[in-house]
């Protein structure tokens, strides 16, 4: 950084002089000793910002911002103290007390210089010589006159091949003009990038040249409508807003900044008098844009073109804004208008009382794009409104925020609202199945890991079963219980424990005669399964532990079953939602059972 001694900026002071200084941003009229203009700091009809030139101080009696020269620049630009000094040193050329020897300031430096003097260079082109006339020419016809060409530093670039070369050699090495994305190189010749363009200068918010953006202006085929500068050190343009340096004392005063797409809007929107208009350079906007907006106001006003991209492009953007803290609404152009079009073909007014009365907020912004864009007496299209909307309330948090748009949907539609409030809560509960399939997949994997029943595990639980019911009284009432809640996959067996169950009701003791009797073709098999070993004895926690498995086997066939069925594309929605909800319950059931057995283990561990 320079150094800038105290006498030094006694000295800037002197020589910037504070009426000069102010009156090239605000317009100053006479009043008294004194003058006096609409203060650039806060929003006023009649003025109350006061200019001393004899005390070198401004006043506002409005919002009591004052100060001295160095100070309203700083306060103005929003730049520090010492840069609104640099900013004035430059101005009236006076050299610091110690200059800065870095290296690569001295190159940032040189890529200013080239791209202000070529900024020059276009300008004169463009107003001043013959070679420009066509420019100009398609530019008044397009409605802009020299004095707003000038406000905008709009420039042209001749056709022929190097005349910006041959001007800036004599100051700047080659390779400079190379680095600065103005100048190619062709084996051994030097060319010109721009040729035959209008020229957009793009400042950076201090109001630095940092490159340009030139449009074609003859309808020439197969070329692209802009060329950028290529990136530099100072050029990126996912940073860079234009006009923000001119828009910042008019965002202060209208404490908003409106946000367009194309340069030929903002310049509109500044003869409409919309002063505070930028536009990022035909790439989206990005994280870095909306953070460089944050630093100058919270309120920002969208005002893309009317069109299906433009629409899009103003919902992302909304969301973007949104996530940085920013205040953000959007202005609907209709007709698929941009701000350009939309001025032209109604009025400066008219464009004023959009941006004034007719701005939408989240909600309404995409309330109107899901329902504008539909012919609400069609059901087919009430429909397909009526999900998109759902969907969007769906992500919105407040449940007041839902019931003022299923309402404004049941007036727009005359579709009863009670009605379109149990298609919600249908749609709430068919999202919620898809969330839950979502979480299976999850939950599956992890199902894997866990101890999951084998055939093997339930054969032998069956078998033990048959036997125990057989041959101990005790068991038969523990098993009578829950037979309801049991599965077993045999189906052999299974006859077979019902045949016992009928057998054994009065409380008599097995008889394989009757069995044999009641069950046909039994096998020697299956009566083993209901005969006593010499090692069996009744041990009720067995007993317990081969219904609880059983019970298990029931409820993980009940989960799969309805796992396809939630699934199953041809079921209507009631009976999909039925399937969630056992899901839910059986996996509760399931879980409560294998927690029971594993306190049950690690306690017969002790
Ligand atoms: P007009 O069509 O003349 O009214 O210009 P515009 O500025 O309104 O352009 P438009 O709305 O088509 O595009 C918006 C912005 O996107 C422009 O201002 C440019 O910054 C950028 N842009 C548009 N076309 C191109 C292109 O072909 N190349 C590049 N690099 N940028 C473009
Ligand atoms: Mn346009």
């Amino acid at each position: 950084m320079a150094f800038f001694s105290s006498k030094k900026v006694e000295e800037i002071k002197s020589a910037a002089d504070i009426v000069d200084v102010i009156g090239e941003f605000v317009s100053l009229q006479q009043a008294g000793k004194n003058m006096k203009g609409l203060c650039p700091f806060h929003n006023e009809k009649t003025p109350s910002f006061f200019v001393s030139k004899e005390r070198q101080i401004f006043n506002c009696f409005g919002c009591g911002e004052k100060g001295n020269v160095i100070q309203f620049i700083s306060k103005y630009k929003r730049i520090e103290y010492h840069e609104a000094i640099q900013f004035l040193a430059d101005k009236y050329g006076i050299e610091p007390d110690r200059k800065d020897s870095i290296k690569k300031n001295d190159s940032v430096e040189k890529l200013y210089r080239i791209n202000e003097l070529a900024k020059q260079f276009f300008s004169l082109q463009l107003l001043n010589l013959e070679s420009g006339n066509d420019a100009l020419n398609y530019l008044k016809s397009r409605g802009f006159d020299e004095q707003i060409l000038s406000y905008f530093e709009i420039g042209f670039a001749p056709k022929s091949g190097n005349q910006l070369w041959e001007n800036l050699a004599k100051n700047f090495h080659d390779y400079e003009l190379v680095e600065a994305g103005l100048i190619g190189k062709n084996q051994s010749e030097y060319y010109d990038i721009f040729r035959n363009k209008v020229m957009f200068p793009i400042r950076d918010e201090t109001g630095k040249t940092v490159g340009f953006s030139g449009r074609i202006f003859n309808n020439e085929e197969n070329t692209a409508k802009y060329v950028n500068s290529t990136q530099t050190e100072v050029f990126t343009k996912s940073e860079l807003l234009y006009n923000l340096d001119k828009a910042i004392p008019f965002i202060n005063q209208n404490k908003r900044l409106v946000l367009m797409e194309g340069f030929f809007d903002v310049m509109s929107a500044y003869k409409a008098d919309i002063k505070e208009a930028v536009c990022s350079m035909g790439t989206a906007l990005t994280v870095q844009h909306a953070n460089l907006i944050k630093r100058y106001t919270d309120n920002v006003v969208i005002c893309y073109d009317g069109d299906e991209a433009g629409i899009k492009a103003a919902y992302k953007a909304l969301i973007l804004l949104g996530q940085v803290g920013l205040d953000t609404k959007v202005a609907l152009l209709p007709e698929k208008l941009d701000p350009d079009d939309y001025i032209k073909k109604y009025s400066k007014e008219s464009f004023r009382n959009v941006l004034k009365n007719n701005l939408y907020d989240q909600y309404d912004f995409v309330y109107e794009m899901i329902v504008s864009r539909k012919d609400l007496t069609k059901p087919a299209e009430i429909e397909k409104a009526k999900l998109a909307l759902f969907e969007y309330l769906d992500k919105v948090a407040s449940s007041t925020i839902r019931e003022i748009y299923l309402k404004k949907f049941s007036n727009d539609t005359k579709v009863d609202y009670q009605d379109i409030l149990a298609d919600y809560h249908n749609f709430q509960l068919e999202n919620r199945r898809r969330q839950s399939i979502n979480q299976r997949k999850v939950a599956m994997t992890k199902a894997q890991t866990e101890v999951r029943l084998t055939k093997k595990n339930v054969e032998a639980a069956t078998d033990k079963l048959l036997n125990y019911y057989a041959l101990y009284e005790e068991a038969r009432t523990l098993i009578r219980n829950k037979l309801d809640l049991i599965r077993i996959d045999n189906h052999r067996k299974k006859q077979l424990l019902m045949t016992l169950t009928q057998l054994l009701a009065d409380g008599s003791p097995l008889n394989e005669m009757m069995v044999k009797a009641d069950f046909s073709e039994i096998t020697e098999e299956e009566l083993q399964l209901l005969r006593k070993t010499p090692s069996s004895y009744y041990n009720e926690i067995e007993v317990i532990d081969c219904i609880e498995t059983l019970i298990l086997n029931r409820y993980e066939h009940e989960y799969e079953k309805n796992l396809l069925l939630q699934d199953d594309p041809n079921l209507p929605i009631e009976e999909k939602n039925k399937a969630v909800f056992k899901i839910m319950e059986i996996r509760k059931n399931i879980n409560n059972i294998r927690e029971k057995r594993h306190v049950k283990k690690t306690n017969s561990h002790r």
